[in-house]
């Protein structure tokens, strides 16, 4: 496993632009830290989904949540070392690694899209800030459509 991790295609793993080397001692540390990330950014999501429903939006509070989720999004596809979908609890398919394009081709996506929320929701653009956070829910729908099991 572990030389398995060591593995990972340096040239794939950089073009993530990824803080630090995305290394881990084992497969489980790659399983919980994507987890945790994914669950970070479900919760950014429905605390911005809680304010586009409200009567009275709050795009300052829904631009500091995109701010975060704008960073964490990097940090989620740092953490699919080859090999961590054998765990348990993972449900990452394999083609996580074997349509490795493709799965990159959605993690970029989500940053462009999170990046137009951010925007629109720091200019005070209501109905741009809406477009763009439907258009983020739909790539996290997406992938996890075609990229993770039920
Ligand atoms: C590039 C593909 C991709 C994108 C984009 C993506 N996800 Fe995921 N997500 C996955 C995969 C694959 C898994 C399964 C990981 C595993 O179990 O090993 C997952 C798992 C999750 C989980 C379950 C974590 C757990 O506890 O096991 C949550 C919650 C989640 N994603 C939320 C989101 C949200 C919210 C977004 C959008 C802001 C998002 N994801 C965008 C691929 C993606």
């Amino acid at each position: 496993m572990k030389r398995l991790l060591r593995a990972v295609p340096i040239a794939a793993a950089a073009s993530l632009a990824m803080p630090a080397h995305a290394q881990f001692a084992k497969p489980e540390d790659a399983y919980k830290y994507r987890a945790s990330v994914m669950f970070l950014q479900s919760q950014h999501m429905g605390r911005i989904n809680g304010q586009l429903k409200s009567d009275k939006p709050d795009l300052a509070l829904v631009a500091e949540n995109a701010a975060i989720l704008d960073v964490v999004n990097k940090l989620s596809f740092t953490a699919f070392p080859e090999g961590s979908d054998m765990l348990a609890n993972s449900r990452a398919k394999p083609e996580v690694w074997s349509q490795a394009a493709k799965f990159k081709q959605y993690a970029d996506r989500l940053n462009v899209d999170v990046g137009r929320l951010l925007a629109a929701s720091k200019g005070g653009d209501l109905a741009a800030t809406r477009e763009a956070f439907q258009a983020t829910a739909k790539v996290c729908k997406a992938c996890h459509d075609d990229f993770r099991r039920d």
